[in-house]
């Protein structure tokens, strides 16, 4: 099988490596890609938010299968102009990937599925944000109706930073305040079945202490010792299968990755958000834990084939720490050198924003790599990962020090 994955991330470059190892890939082709994709699959350096592009290189390359990784081209509808030339896609159409692009449209759609999540008001007059916040009262969670990038969601004490962003957007939403931990649930899917996969838990905070700005994600690990040990079929029941069925009676049909974010709070589990595609980073303890074989897996999952299928999973624990540049996320700074690559077993190294200047592996992103470790427990896991990224130099760069720390400790606790 021909597959073309489409990304550049930490997150394309776990997947490649999945899609890789399973031998039902013949040849891997990636637009663009990174120079760590490079090394096992060939990059295309096209331009993903033009969907013509992408479609010719499909043709050209007589992809069997293409794997959309980041949720711009699906929500540009790319997975539809797929289709049309009956290319399998593992990727959800426009219509469906409106549950990352619209939160408006994921609450409409939660509602009429019986799924759990935050009280919300949709509003586009001050009149009409001043009454939500008012209702709902502090901590204040405003986000934007629309794809922002990461940057769509302020959750604040202060009133008037609430305010000025609801104002700064065209439609917002604002919603009840949810406490309790946060989880990452997928399910793949093939528009009717849904796969559960094992849960991940990410960081969203630049600084240790979940202090700082919110970044696209520094750190997360798999599996959750600590997590109730029917989270899995109870996201499943309430959650991902009402979400396909309904996706399905609209004539929307969801094929691709749900990702279910969720807060497990004092009165359940409730949805925090949906996205349309794998989560970053997320993917880079997922994958590697993943026993079944990719390609073949989402090829089921593209081709409506998903009914017979079960997830496997290594008995192992994973850790991954992202490197970010200096003045991340705000202002990251690029064409710094990155040097020293420590081989450790049981660690991989996924890149994320790097390119090749002349011979020189250099930054070129915020979140520059992303470093996985694997172990018996996440103490093990943990401490492989810490161990790699600290002997990687990047001038400026920094990580979080905590990731996983209070799950391991609890763990070795029980
Ligand atoms: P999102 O971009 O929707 O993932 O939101 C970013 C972060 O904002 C989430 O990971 C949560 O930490 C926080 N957040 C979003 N919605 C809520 C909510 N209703 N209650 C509490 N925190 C929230
Ligand atoms: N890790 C968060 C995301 O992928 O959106």
């Amino acid at each position: 099988m021909k597959i073309l994955l489409v990304g550049s991330g930490g997150r394309e470059h776990a997947l490649g490596l999945g899609l890789h190892a399973d031998p039902a890939c013949t040849s891997l082709h990636v637009a663009p890609g990174n120079p760590g994709i490079a090394e096992f699959a060939q990059c295309h350096p096209i331009d993903i938010l033009n969907n013509a592009e992408i479609v010719a290189l499909a043709l050209e390359i007589a992809a069997d299968l293409v794997v959309i990784g980041p949720e711009v081209p699906l929500v540009n509808g790319v997975a539809d102009d797929l289709r049309r030339l009956k290319i399998a896609v593992f990727g959800p159409s426009k219509a469906a990937a409106a549950l990352e692009g619209s939160k408006t449209f994921a609450k409409e759609v939660m509602s009429d599925a019986g799924v759990p999540t935050a009280h919300s008001f949709t509003c586009t007059t001050k009149t009409e944000c001043e009454k939500a916040l008012d209702t709902f009262g502090a901590p204040y969670v405003v986000k934007d109706d629309g794809l922002a990038g990461g940057k769509g969601v302020v959750v604040t004490s202060d009133r008037q930073k609430a305010l000025d962003h609801a104002l700064g957007c065209k439609r917002v939403v604002i919603e009840e305040y949810l406490d309790g931990p946060e989880v990452s649930l997928f399910g793949i899917s093939d528009g009717v079945s849904i796969l559960a996969m094992q849960p991940a838990q990410d960081f969203k905070r630049a600084g240790d202490n979940d202090e700082g700005p919110n970044t696209g994600g520094m750190g997360a690990y798999s599996p959750l010792p600590w997590a109730p040990s029917d989270i899995i079929d109870d996201t499943f029941k309430q959650i991902l299968a009402p979400m396909i069925a309904e996706m399905n009676a609209r004539g929307t049909p969801f094929v691709g990755l749900l990702y279910a974010g969720l807060a497990l709070t004092n009165h359940g589990t409730r949805v925090i958000e949906f996205n349309v595609r794998f989560g970053d980073p997320e993917t880079q303890v997922l994958i590697p834990l993943l026993k079944t074989p990719l390609a073949t897996l989402l090829f089921k999952a593209a081709t409506g084939d998903l009914a017979d299928t079960v997830l496997e999973w290594r008995d192992e624990s994973a850790v991954t720490i992202v490197l970010a540049a200096e003045g991340y996320p705000t202002a990251p700074k690029s064409g710094e050198k990155i040097s020293t690559f420590p081989t450790i077993e049981k660690v991989q190294i996924f890149h994320a924003g790097t390119s090749l200047m002349g011979e020189d592996l250099v930054s070129s992103g915020g979140r520059v790599l992303t470093v996985t470790g694997l172990g018996t427990d996440l103490t093990e896991a943990r401490d492989r990962a810490y161990r790699a990224i600290s002997q990687i130099s990047l001038p400026g760069s920094f990580y979080r020090s905590d990731i996983a720390l209070n799950a391991a400790v609890a763990e070795k606790g029980n």
